[in-house]
């Protein structure tokens, strides 16, 4: 393999962020605009950063390369390692479980291990890159690992973790045999962030009562005479970037089309989410399909629209949250639908960001219903959008997002009756009130952007000259 490249920030994360596409000359990758590289790109470009990552597909060329001109490290998994590290122990253990057991996790020692051999991978790969002094930011649960075993490769750099999944409590986290391998593993960083207050207290009460360690206020850890600090710093998103693309002219046409092909209905309803059984996709369709047949609502002057994109579609439970949705839709539209009036239209695809943007753009009430969501950045996205302070967010209080999105119709996705009425005070509210509702929301979401988040995380991991560079 060619040498690394070397720097002074190096982020590791399960996923690199590019997209392949496919030109005359073979294959090109472009940086997608996930909301991590457009928090971390001013960084990346300012100190030359490195991002090391898988990429996603077995390729063989996994030698490091640039696109946009980020530095990218290409980290290969076995097809065996996809089904045990990714599939299995990050997916179908880890996500299960931190996500309120919504699904049962299941437990296997073989996923263990290559969860093991492939974080020491990244690790390596860390070690390899960080020049004396780096600085390291370990990206969420796939790579829970990562900062111990890269501490003791190179003592001499400074490690930030941050989870972007919900961090569970005790009760639940007990159940996992490699709980305290796990907490060992984030230990090795010098700060640990979490989306939410209660998931640092939560890994807090769990390093104090499994471990041992001393800690203040659910902020420092003293491990084995090294400070760990653990904090909440909510992500956002890029809110100037998209509210400019939702202002342009050719998303402004594609908005009145999408409207127009939906036959210029009174109310459009969106939802948008990866086709995962956190999301509480059921329950919204469940809930809107029982509000037509209650008569509150009609098919004639109002439509669903639901956008679940493909996701870890090889994972057992996600075939099956598939399944079951493309019942429910069946179902809903085959006993509630007239011809050219289907009641939900869902399409099982993603969409590019500009089409995302139309589609936040058309909608009159956004539908949010996570059973548990680390933060939901679709829910900003939208209110981000919604620029001329028009539209309801109706919103899980099980999100992080509704921790900032307090004017939002926030919902328990458990109770059918409550978000049937929730979605129906949203169509029924006076315009003045959605307004003041969406002022303070945007406001929130204006303030609190990705580059505050990237800038607040790095300020605390002790980089000034990286979070000026951040914001
Ligand atoms: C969540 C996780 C990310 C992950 C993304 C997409 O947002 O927090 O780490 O990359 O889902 O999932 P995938 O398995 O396709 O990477």
């Amino acid at each position: 393999m060619a040498e690394p490249p070397k720097s002074s920030f190096v982020v590791v994360a399960n996923r690199l962020p590019v997209d392949r596409s496919p030109q005359p000359s073979g294959t090109e990758w472009r940086t997608s605009p996930g909301g991590l590289v457009t928090a971390l790109e001013p960084v990346l470009r300012q100190q030359e950063g490195v991002w090391i990552g898988w990429l996603g597909t077995s390729l063989d060329n996994a030698e490091p390369f640039e696109a946009d001109g980020l530095s990218l490290v290409p980290l290969k998994l076995s097809a065996d390692e996809v089904e045990r590290y990714y599939e299995g122990m990050s997916n179908a253990t880890l996500w299960p479980l931190y996500h309120d057991v919504v699904a049962k996790p299941a437990f296997h020692r073989e996923w263990w291990e290559a969860y093991v051999v492939v974080n020491r991978r990244f690790a390596e790969a860390a070690a390899a890159s960080a020049e004396q002094g780096a600085v390291v930011w370990v990206q969420d649960y796939q790579l829970q690992l990562v900062p111990a075993m890269l501490r003791e490769l190179r003592p001499d750099v400074r490690i930030g973790f941050f989870l972007h999944i919900p961090f569970p409590p005790a009760e639940l986290f007990r159940q996992m045999p490699w709980r305290d391998k796990i907490l060992e593993g984030l230990l090795g960083a010098d700060l640990v962030g979490f989306q939410r207050p209660g998931g640092a207290a939560n890994f807090s009460r769990l390093v104090r009562d499994r471990l041992g360690h001393k800690t203040h206020r659910d902020q420092i850890i003293l491990a084995d005479g090294r400070r760990v600090a653990t904090r909440a710093y909510p992500i956002s998103i890029d809110f100037s970037g998209l509210e400019s693309l939702a202002k342009s002219d050719a998303v402004e046409r594609r908005r009145s089309e999408i409207r127009a092909e939906l036959g210029n209905p009174r109310y459009v309803l969106l939802g948008v989410d990866r086709l995962d059984y956190t999301k509480g996709i059921r329950q919204r369709l469940r809930a809107f399909g029982e509000l037509i047949i209650d008569g509150r609502v009609s098919v004639e002057d109002t439509v669903f629209v639901q956008v679940a994109s493909p996701s870890r579609e090889r994972v057992d439970q996600y075939k099956e949250v598939r399944e079951d949705i493309e019942q429910w839709v069946g179902r809903i539209n085959g006993d509630l639908g007239r011809i050219g009036r289907p009641a939900i239209h869902y399409m099982h695809s993603s969409f590019p960001r500009d089409e995302m943007a139309a589609l936040f753009r058309a909608a009159d009430i956004m539908v949010v219903t996570p059973f548990s969501d680390g933060m939901n950045l679709v829910a900003k996205e939208y209110v981000t959008c919604r620029y001329e302070d028009t539209g309801a967010l109706v919103l899980s209080e099980f999100t992080g997002s509704a921790d900032a999105l307090k004017q939002a119709f926030l919902v328990n996705p458990h109770d059918i009756n409550g978000l049937k009425d929730s979605l129906w005070a949203a169509m029924q509210a006076d315009p003045r009130d959605l307004t003041r509702r969406m002022r303070a929301m945007r406001r929130q979401v204006r303030t609190n952007n990705i580059a505050t988040w990237a800038e607040s995380f790095l300020t605390d991991l002790g980089g000034a000259r990286l979070a000026a560079a951040a914001s």
